[in-house]
């Protein structure tokens, strides 16, 4: 069995756990660490190195992070520290837990936990993967592959970032009703359907294991369903990321 440490890193929480890359499933019990206050390079860096010691691993690290990771270098900032911008964080991570670390975006990997093991296995076409949290991730894969760092939680609707308008955690800050939520989530998704035109729209984030709520209320062009990995989609697909 090939295991490769796989971790999330989020504005809340840094998890991580050893991943079963073959069948996409954890294969120990997940580490949770919450994130340092202000989500600092050096703060964070020192966490990750933390919880890789946690697991005695040394190896192959994958991690998601929820920012633009264009070769390994951070280049946007907008629910983490903004001297994130710049910095290699593949360098920072690898130096702060002696293991080779390959990051990517977060919404990225989790959508290729889904595209392999989840909602969209086997799918063809253009499937769209939307992940709603703290903020709103994206990622495209055309028939299979994947088109990186694609940041569709910052399309503008009514003025605003759309990550404001329709991300899980405006939801919980406003207090919105499911139906009321799902009116934002129909709002931004289409405008979405109308700059791009998926076969598929996959529903991932923490908010995806209450789909049942809201998806009932969101009519949209192409099929719409939630993801299958629920909370673990990241860290399996950090790991399946440092493989690919
Ligand atoms: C970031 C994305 C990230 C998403 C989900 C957005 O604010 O710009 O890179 O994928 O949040 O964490």
């Amino acid at each position: 069995m090939e295991t490769i440490l796989g971790i999330d890193i989020g504005g809340s929480g840094i998890k991580g756990a050893m991943v079963d890359i073959a069948k996409g499933e954890l294969a120990t019990e997940r580490i949770r660490i919450p994130t340092p206050e202000g989500a600092r390079p050096a703060d964070v860096a020192e966490t990750v190195g933390q919880l890789v010691s946690r697991f005695q691993y040394q190896g192959l690290v994958g991690a998601g992070f929820p920012a633009v990771v264009l070769h390994g270098v951070v280049k946007t900032a907008a629910n983490i520290h903004a001297s994130w911008i710049g910095q290699n964080v593949d360098r920072l991570l690898s130096k702060a837990s002696a293991c080779t670390v390959l990051t990517g975006n977060d919404a990225d990997v989790a959508g290729l936990a889904e595209m392999t093991f989840g909602a969209g296995r086997d799918q063809k076409g253009v499937v769209l993967v939307v992940t709603l949290g703290t903020g709103i991730g994206s990622a495209i894969f055309v028939d299979g592959k994947l088109v990186p760092n694609t940041e569709l939680g910052h399309i503008q609707i009514r003025g605003k970032d759309a990550e404001q308008r329709a991300s899980d955690a405006v939801r919980q800050a406003k207090n919105l009703t499911w139906e009321k939520y799902a009116r934002r989530l129909q709002e931004y998704l289409d405008a979405i359907e109308s700059l791009i035109w998926p076969d598929l729209i996959i529903i991932g984030g923490g908010i995806s294991k209450q789909s049942y709520e809201f998806l009932p209320f969101v009519n949209t062009k192409a099929k719409i369903i939630p993801a299958q990995l629920l909370n673990q989609a990241g860290i399996v697909g950090a790991a399946l990321y440092a493989t690919t």
